[in-house]
């Protein structure tokens, strides 16, 4: 298994460029299900997770060719099956993206159920309770979610709380349906709207993404588009957050910064002098950060998927930081991993209180999901000596050629096989 070695302590200095958005990726992928055309989508990131994604679309029948520059280009006129296999399911939660797509376009679906996660429970009874008001008959078989339906047809959907994957599969499912679909207490992530923006292209008829409340009328069938990935917003506040513990300068390339208010604010909370323009951020740090709290909520606040990289600067700052975690109930285990290298961290409940210290020491640690591993990675950045981030598996689910990228900004960073 690779492990990532880093010797601490370096400023980072230079010029990144920011990959497409993983989690715009996954769904847009999924969405070629949704025609026979050819979709061609640019600035697609080489992650293993879009390789998980592209395994699953193949074993269904969608034919797909990566080209250059991240152009990846699929056709899914031959669909030979409408089943996600547990194999594949199991190590990527965002397979359940393709229901939807199955289900509106071949009026089946057999998907298995995700089961447990190390981050939270994380269910899909929102994406199922919306296809059953769209009008599928669906239950649970031998561990799969099995769904039929003649044709979906539109329907006023309230979810629980706010799903991201869960308002991307009710959407994709929506634009082939029979009449309006509202779907209220929508996520408004951007990228949900970069979905909404492939699927107009294709012909979908979709209003109001962005919003809590997006309408969509349902057409009789998609046609073939063209489309660019968002950059990574989570990637980009990765290498804000690194440059912040380090200290040094660094300039992010082809990133949308319309799309990190949150996170760039909380940043400059902690002292990370930040200019942007309308597709590149420049980051400087001088001396230590300050403690900076915050709650991790739905989009346009401050997302989950940064608060292990944020709790990591915390962990060196000056003063006291109060953190809350509100969208997973487990998203702590970077906790102890940060402890091993001298933190200090106490976690009542959803709650953390990070209390800074002058230094870390390097140390040999484990990473244990994507988010947790690349808290780990900022840690050793910044820490005294040499650390040692065991199964960073997780992190290549996520991050393209990330300890290339960090070499780049002058850290010491090596892949062991
Ligand atoms: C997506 C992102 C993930 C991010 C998360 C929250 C992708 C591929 N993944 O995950 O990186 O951390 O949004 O921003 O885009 N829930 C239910 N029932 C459901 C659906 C969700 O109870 O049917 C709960 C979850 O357990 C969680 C909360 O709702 O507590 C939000 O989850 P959700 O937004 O669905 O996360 P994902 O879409 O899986």
């Amino acid at each position: 298994m690779d492990r990532l070695r880093i010797q601490g302590g370096r400023p980072l200095h230079g010029e990144v460029t920011v990959s497409g958005a993983k989690n715009a990726a996954l769904p847009i992928l999924c969405a070629s299900l949704l025609t026979s055309d050819t979709i061609t989508l640019d600035n697609v990131p080489e992650l293993r997770d879009i390789g998980t994604t592209l395994a699953l679309l193949g074993r269904m029948g969608v034919v797909s060719q990566r080209g250059p520059d991240g152009r990846v280009s699929l056709c899914a006129a031959d669909v030979h099956s409408q089943e996600a296999p547990y194999d594949l399911v199991k190590t990527m939660r965002a397979s359940i993206l393709v229901l939807g797509p199955l289900l509106a376009r071949f009026g089946h679906a057999r998907v298995s159920l995700p089961g447990g996660c190390a981050i939270g429970q994380r269910p899909v009874d929102q994406h199922i309770k919306g296809l059953a008001a769209m009008g599928a008959q669906i239950h649970i078989e031998h561990g799969f979610v099995v769904a039929h339906a003649k044709r979906l047809h539109g329907a006023s959907i309230l979810t629980d709380m706010v799903t991201v994957t869960g308002t991307e599969n009710l959407m994709m499912a929506a634009v082939l349906a029979d009449g309006r679909t509202t779907l209220e207490n929508a996520a408004c992530e951007p990228e949900i709207v970069d979905l909404a923006e492939l699927l107009i292209a294709m012909g979908a008829r979709i209003q109001g993404h962005g919003s809590d409340r997006i309408i969509i009328d349902g057409v009789e069938r998609l046609h073939g588009a063209t489309h660019q990935i968002i950059p990574d917003r989570i990637e980009a506040g990765t290498f804000l957050c690194a440059v912040a513990a380090t200290g040094g300068e660094i300039t992010l390339r082809q990133v949308a910064p319309n799309t990190m208010g949150a996170i760039l604010d909380k940043l400059r909370e902690a002292g990370l002098q930040i200019e942007c323009g309308p597709d590149w951020i420049r980051a400087t740090m001088h001396g230590r950060p300050r403690a900076t709290g915050f709650r991790t909520s739905e989009y346009p606040g401050f997302p989950t998927d940064m608060q292990a990289q944020l709790m990591a600067l915390n962990t060196l700052a000056s003063g006291t930081a109060i953190i809350t975690e509100n969208i997973f109930e487990n998203r702590y285990m970077h906790v102890q991993e940060l402890q091993r290298m001298g933190a200090e961290i106490d976690i009542n409940g959803h709650t953390a209180i990070v209390i800074g210290t002058e230094s870390l020491s390097g140390a040999t640690v484990m990473a244990t999901d994507l988010r947790a591993s690349a808290s780990l990675v900022i840690a050793g950045l910044a820490a005294q000596g040499e650390t040692t981030v065991e199964r960073i598996y997780h992190l290549d689910r996520g991050y393209e050629r990330m300890e290339a990228k960090l070499q780049a900004l002058g850290a010491r960073i090596q892949r062991i096989q």
